[in-house]
């Protein structure tokens, strides 16, 4: 397929929009369709991407012969079901974080796409933070040495009016609250960084909301490589706080704010304070804080549009795979059972 370009077509426009714009920039690309059952959303796209086609049926957008890729970008509860219908008809996906709210509904999607032959890539952008690549080398060529504890805190901020969309904080849609909403992004790069989760402690609440899952969890983790980790999450901290992501090992300590770098100690440096010195003045400034406080302000998903445009031209893979991304899903889901019957869960 090299040289042909994809037509790009995106269903749900909140969200969806970022997804939209970079199809719409990118030259291996054309946007050629949006799709939503809200007409404001689609005038407003109609507006801003010249020649784009509008569809408010998701089954006549998958008829559209023009469309080759279809970002997901519904309701967490609905990803299974659409992704599923586009590859039937012969559309490759990408599909927004959570993957789906359930390990089993997630997993139809990657069945699908190896009995269509169809290519199925998921969104956790973060994954393409500037600083997450040293840190991830970093870990992978053992520069922690043995990995003893990792801490990640996702204190954020909603309004209850961010809750009252209809689907938000529900279970059946949103599969959960600031777990598997906002920090499944966080669970991702935890699991990513440390490895296979062994088992999960944990407890959950709900304080500043109404809603009906929760606004705040904490947990304690344990890996099979017999590191732990602590995990908290909360959408309480006003007004949004930092998204940490810290790594303690034998060989030494990295701490970060979302992409911004707090700390990198590493004791095989070649001089550790000058080393530090050199990725601070690199990693110290980040893009901290932009989607703390806005669901709308995030950076990242042009990189992984991108990657998804070229997976299907150039005949490889996606970056971030169904069975990749199911991984969260299945720890969020595990956290959510431990919290209710105050017992371990064990993988
Ligand atoms: N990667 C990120 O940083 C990030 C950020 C925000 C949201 N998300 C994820 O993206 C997804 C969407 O979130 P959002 O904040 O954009 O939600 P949203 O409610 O703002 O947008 C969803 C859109 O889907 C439309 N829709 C619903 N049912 C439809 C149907 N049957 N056919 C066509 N359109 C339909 C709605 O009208 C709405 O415009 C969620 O899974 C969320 O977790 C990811």
């Amino acid at each position: 397929m090299k040289n042909a370009k994809i037509g790009y077509a995106v269903v749900g426009l909140g969200i969806g929009m970022a997804h939209a714009d970079a199809a719409y920039e990118y030259d291996r690309c054309e946007l050629v369709a949006v799709c939503d059952i809200n007409k404001e959303r689609l005038e407003k796209a109609a507006e801003k991407y010249e020649g784009v086609k509008l569809y408010e049926s998701f089954d006549e957008l998958i008829c559209d012969s023009e469309v080759d890729i279809i970002s997901i970008c519904l309701p967490s509860g609905m990803h299974a079901e659409f992704a599923v219908k586009a590859l039937e008809a012969g559309k490759h996906v990408l599909v927004e974080k959570p993957v789906d709210i359930t390990v089993e509904a997630a997993m139809k999607i990657d069945e699908c796409a190896r009995r269509t032959g169809l290519k199925a890539g998921v969104i956790h952008q973060n994954r393409n933070n500037a600083l997450m690549k040293p840190i991830k080398e970093a870990v992978d060529a053992g520069r922690l040495g043995k990995m003893v504890l990792g801490t990640f805190a996702v204190k954020w901020y909603r309004e209850q009016h961010y809750y009252d969309n209809g689907w938000h904080g529900t279970w059946g849609m949103d599969g959960g609250g600031s777990l598997m909403n906002q920090a499944v992004h966080t669970v991702d790069l935890m699991q990513w960084l440390m490895g296979e989760v062994e088992s999960v402690t944990s407890k959950m609440g709900i304080y500043g909301h109404d809603i009906e899952t929760e606004d705040m969890t904490a947990s304690v983790i344990t890996f099979k490589s017999g590191a732990t980790a602590t995990f908290v999450s909360t959408t309480c901290a006003y007004p949004g706080i930092s998204t940490e992501i810290c790594l303690y090992g034998t060989g030494g300590s990295i701490e970060a704010d979302a992409d911004v770098l707090k700390t990198w100690k590493l004791t095989d440096s070649w001089d550790i304070d000058e080393e530090e010195a050199e990725m601070l003045e690199k990693y110290g400034g980040g893009n901290h804080g932009a989607e703390m406080s806005d669901p709308m302000l995030v950076s990242g998903h042009k990189s992984m549009i991108i990657d998804m445009v070229d997976a299907v031209i150039d005949g490889r893979d996606p970056q971030i795979s169904v069975s990749e991304a199911v991984k969260s899903v299945h720890i969020v889901n595990a956290v959510y059972e431990s919290a209710r019957s105050g017992k371990t869960v064990t993988f």
